[in-house]
């Protein structure tokens, strides 16, 4: 029955975080495209910033619209015409002669993607019993870095096929498009949804699943109660003067997460390593490197972040980036590109990204708000990390193009030692805590 009951968590959990499987691959596919949409649209540094941004105006506008029809039509139906929105925009972009067209399509898969950065993680915190809360939270940053790696896999295999490259780069993400629809036909709603609808006997039905009967009649009390709670929360209260402290935490995380840099690496990795003298081919494998240890050290995070805390994490993981960040700007203030040095040094970055900000920024606005208030200011702070992602891919081109890549390493490199100082004097540790315990912890000391 143990058995049983979670490989249904487990399958259901392992279906929403394809929801973040498609937003790593959907951000991420844009970098192995650029260097031949530029071209194919004669876009301007400028153009080509906006080109990308696109997308992640898309997100910020799904994260703030996708909380009502997830209220009104549930978790998995909205997360199944996300699904279908991935689809169309895979297909629309790749197709597309013209560049309102292409910018279109983008547009609308972005709003799949910010719809999945909220609903994915929410329907996982609501469908898995509070213990293993955590670790299923993580599994989506997981699947965001997966698809990362996939999509630059596929974008390196896909770069020989002909001047349509660049098309069907775009049009292989509707394969995982069609499978989350598929496979969202195949698990159930949220049973705290189920409950908010008045839907108690199929909730009951669900969490007897999920974790035996007996258990079920006490977490459904749990549900009633906590849905009671969440009905009370309003934005007023999110922005109040109690929560403030709270609410700062969780957006300077999301700002500080999005000046790291990371996704100036993530999407434009190909221009770069084209930049310090690369062919094509060759940037796209090396970019394939960095999808691959962005993988790997997400993976060490998981392994640590319950045992050593999120600060150590953190502050090993900003030390690296300041560290990597400094070599990085210089080499390019320097001219000195010489062999892999630069490679090397991007890994090492990345892997200090992935160790800390990556994962623990999601994981700390998952957990610092107080239940009733959770959903509200995580979407707060997902908004602002949407903001951040759109306003750095925007500017970055044009910072390399117009003050070179030394200026733009450095700004992000000064960032880093920043957050390495917030965190240092700034932030609590949340660590090892119940979600009540934090609620108490920091709001009445913080309050
Ligand atoms: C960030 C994304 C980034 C990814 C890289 C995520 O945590 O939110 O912006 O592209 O990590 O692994």
């Amino acid at each position: 029955m143990e058995e049983k009951t979670s490989t249904f968590l487990i399958i259901a959990s392992t279906v929403a975080a394809l929801g973040g499987l498609l937003f790593g691959f959907d951000t991420a596919v844009i970098s192995g495209t650029t260097p031949f949409i530029q071209p194919f649209f004669h876009l301007s540094d400028v153009g080509l910033g906006w080109t990308v941004s696109s997308l992640l105006i898309g997100c910020i506008i799904g994260v703030t619209l996708s909380g009502r029809p997830g209220d009104l039509f549930g978790r998995r139906n909205t997360l199944r015409a996300a699904a279908l929105v991935f689809f169309v925009s895979a297909v629309g972009s790749s197709l597309a002669a013209r560049l309102w067209v292409f910018i279109v399509f983008r547009f609308f898969g972005g709003i799949a993607v910010g719809t999945a950065s909220m609903l994915s993680p929410m329907y996982i915190s609501e469908i898995s019993p509070g213990a293993r809360r955590g670790a299923l939270v993580s599994l989506n940053q997981l699947a965001i870095v997966i698809g990362i790696l996939i999509a630059f896999f596929s974008n390196y295999l896909l770069v020989g096929v002909g001047p349509d490259n660049w098309r069907w780069m775009l049009a292989v993400m509707g394969l995982p498009a069609l499978f989350f629809f598929i496979s969202l036909l195949f698990v159930p709603e949220s049973p705290r949804w189920l409950v908010q609808k008045g839907k108690t006997e199929e909730a009951f039905g669900i969490l007897s699943r999920i974790n035996g009967s007996e258990k079920a009649s006490t977490e459904l009390r749990d549900i009633e109660s906590s849905v009671h709670n969440e009905e009370r929360g309003t934005y007023r209260e999110v922005f109040s003067k109690e929560l403030r402290p709270l609410l700062m935490i969780g957006v300077l995380l999301a700002i500080f997460q999005q000046m790291t840099g990371i996704n100036s690496i993530m999407y434009y990795a190909p221009i770069i390593f084209q930049k310090i003298g690369n062919g094509t081919s060759s940037a796209l494998m090396q970019t394939i490197a960095v999808g691959a240890v962005n993988l790997t050290f997400t993976i060490v995070s998981l392994k640590l972040i319950d045992r050593w805390g999120r600060k150590p994490l953190l502050i090993v993981g900003a030390i690296g980036m300041v560290v990597s960040l400094a070599v990085i700007a210089i080499a390019f203030f320097t001219h000195h590109f010489e062999g892999y040095l630069i490679l090397v040094f991007i890994l090492i970055f990345i892997a200090s990204f992935a160790v800390s900000i990556g994962p623990v920024a999601w994981v700390v606005i998952a957990e610092i708000f107080p239940n009733k208030l959770r959903s509200k200011a995580m979407s707060v702070a997902i908004v602002t990390l949407w903001t951040f992602t759109f306003l750095v891919s925007l500017t970055f081109p044009v910072i390399l193009d117009r003050l070179g890549g030394g200026a733009a390493f450095a700004i992000f490199g000064v960032m880093c030692l920043l957050l390495l100082f917030y965190v240092i004097f700034r932030l609590p540790e949340t660590k090892g805590k119940s979600l009540e315990e934090l609620e108490r912890i920091l709001v009445s000391k913080r309050g």
